[in-house]
């Protein structure tokens, strides 16, 4: 009894100094006010553009004021959040998105003025350095990609002794791997020292080469699963678009040109997404560009992720008909499987691409329409839109449900789409890759919760 009234006279008396020292002193309402109900304690956290510092609640401690400060911030609180569901692990000026206004833009401009006044190219520019190009500009960004078009040998070799059949996005990280290992000197380790913080023209150049190395390298891997002969083509006054389907073997496609550059604009970027953050996370101990695009790969290419393009055109044909679609949805409301191509972790109520995809599909509509799996598709929209499992949940479709019907009515291999989509994404992976480069170092390092035992 005597304790506890010791530690709570302890409280009050801690609670006054604080009040005397902290709150009365510059007070200002972009503050919270955090009491831990452990100790009774009050602490002040500035809030910056509606974010606080996660370090800053490091502060709070079970310890009484009398502790010592650096077992203070030894026992500090630590921020639980699996997923990164509500944190933020840098500022960005690049790609704004209201999840729920359905709203995404990159650099101020909205993807629908976008789409309809400017292509890719431009919106690479803009992601990256921050304005759209000038026409100067934007042919000394197209020659300075196509020069690095090239493939060494070696990179066709190792994709090419992949079986045609095996996970194309594999295929790709391979083929990445050996562009970043023909060109070791790109490799800061390997070099001896740090090449990118703070030079912005090796930035810029690992910029072009990894926009190239991407494109070519997916488009040697499109050759091979189609067991097509690969040839280099790297036209300077051609956009990457249209070298890359050259190099597929599709020269003059006009339509797919068309059609890619409006997609890729849809997907070039959007925010620090899952595979953003792996590009970044590499990035962040300082490794070249293209080895953190193979992270990017790899975290990409998962179902819950791009990977759901192609997971969910394999789900359209297994489901056949709406009949089909009917049967899954009761597997999918029974929680035995995921609906693809529905679902965002930021978008709670229309996914702005949609209304893009559905303009690419018009265009497109001789093969769309064509195509068998269309019911499925429009039957899963409609169900989305309707049934109150979805509805409840705030679930409506995403841009991959229709991304691949479109690539699909573009008459690329399902097994390209994952693929297609990362080479879009890249862009943008790139443009927060070169605004950290400006920033001060700082190693991606998350902490854990330990829940296990400790050996005494
Ligand atoms: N099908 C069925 N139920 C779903 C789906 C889905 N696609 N997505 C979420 N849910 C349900 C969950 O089961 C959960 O239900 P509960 O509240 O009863 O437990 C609820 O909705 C919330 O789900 P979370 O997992 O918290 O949602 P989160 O924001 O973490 O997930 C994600 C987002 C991963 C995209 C998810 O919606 C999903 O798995 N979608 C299918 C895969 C897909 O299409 N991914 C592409 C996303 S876009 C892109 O990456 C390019």
């Amino acid at each position: 009894m005597a304790a506890t009234v010791h530690s709570f006279i302890k409280l009050l008396l801690d609670f006054y100094y604080y009040l005397l020292n902290k709150v009365f002193v510059f007070p200002s309402l972009e503050k919270l006010w955090v009491i831990d109900l452990r100790t009774f304690r009050p602490y002040s956290i500035s809030i910056n553009h509606n974010a606080v510092q996660a370090t800053e609640f490091r502060k709070i401690s079970p310890l009484g004021i009398t502790a010592s400060p650096q077992d203070h911030i030894a026992k500090g609180l630590t921020l639980l959040d699996p997923g990164f569901r509500n944190t933020a692990v840098g500022e960005s000026r690049i790609t704004h998105i209201d999840g729920n206004r359905g709203l995404l833009q990159y650099r101020q401009y909205s993807i629908s003025y976008l789409v309809t006044h400017h292509d890719y190219e431009d919106v690479v520019h803009l992601l990256v350095w921050g304005h759209l190009p000038t026409l100067d500009e934007k042919l000394n960004f197209r020659s300075r990609v196509a020069k690095q078009m090239v493939p060494d040998q070696s990179i066709i070799r190792v994709i090419q002794a992949f079986s045609p059949d095996a996970p194309a996005y594999l295929i790709v990280a391979a083929g990445l791997t050996a562009w970043a290992a023909s060109d070791p000197d790109s490799v800061p380790v390997y070099r001896g020292y740090s090449i990118y913080e703070k030079d912005s023209n090796a930035v810029d150049e690992g910029i072009y080469r990894s926009l190239a190395a991407f494109a070519t390298v997916v488009a040697i891997m499109a050759c091979h699963q189609q067991g097509k002969p690969f040839t280099p083509h790297a036209d300077p006054t051609l956009s990457t678009i249209e070298n890359m389907l050259i190099m597929m073997g599709r020269p003059h496609d006009r339509q797919a040109a068309s059609a890619l550059n409006k997609l890729w604009i849809l997907f070039a970027d959007h925010e620090i997404t899952n595979s953003t953050a792996a590009f970044l996370n590499a990035t962040s101990c300082l490794s070249d560009p293209i080895s953190a695009c193979v992270a990017s790969v790899a975290s990409g290419n998962g179902p819950l992720h791009g990977g759901a393009i192609d997971l969910a055109y394999k789900r359209f044909k297994q489901m056949r008909n709406k009949e089909g679609v009917r049967k899954h949805m009761a597997d999918v409301k029974a929680k035995k499987t995921r609906l693809m191509g529905v679902g965002h972790r930021v978008y709670r109520t229309i996914d702005p691409r949609i209304p893009h995809l559905h303009s690419i599909m018009a265009d497109l509509e001789t093969n769309v329409s064509q195509n068998p799996l269309l019911d499925v598709v429009l039957e899963i929209d409609r169900t989305v839109a309707e049934d109150p499992y979805f509805t409840s949940r705030k679930l409506s479709i995403n841009a991959d449900l229709y991304s691949s019907f479109a690539y699909a009515a573009l008459g690329f291999d399902p097994r390209i789409f994952t693929p297609l989509a990362m080479t879009a994404r890249c862009a943008g992976a790139l443009a927060h890759w070169r605004e950290s480069m400006n920033q001060p170092p700082c190693l991606w390092r998350p902490r854990q919760v330990f829940t296990g035992e400790v050996a005494s």
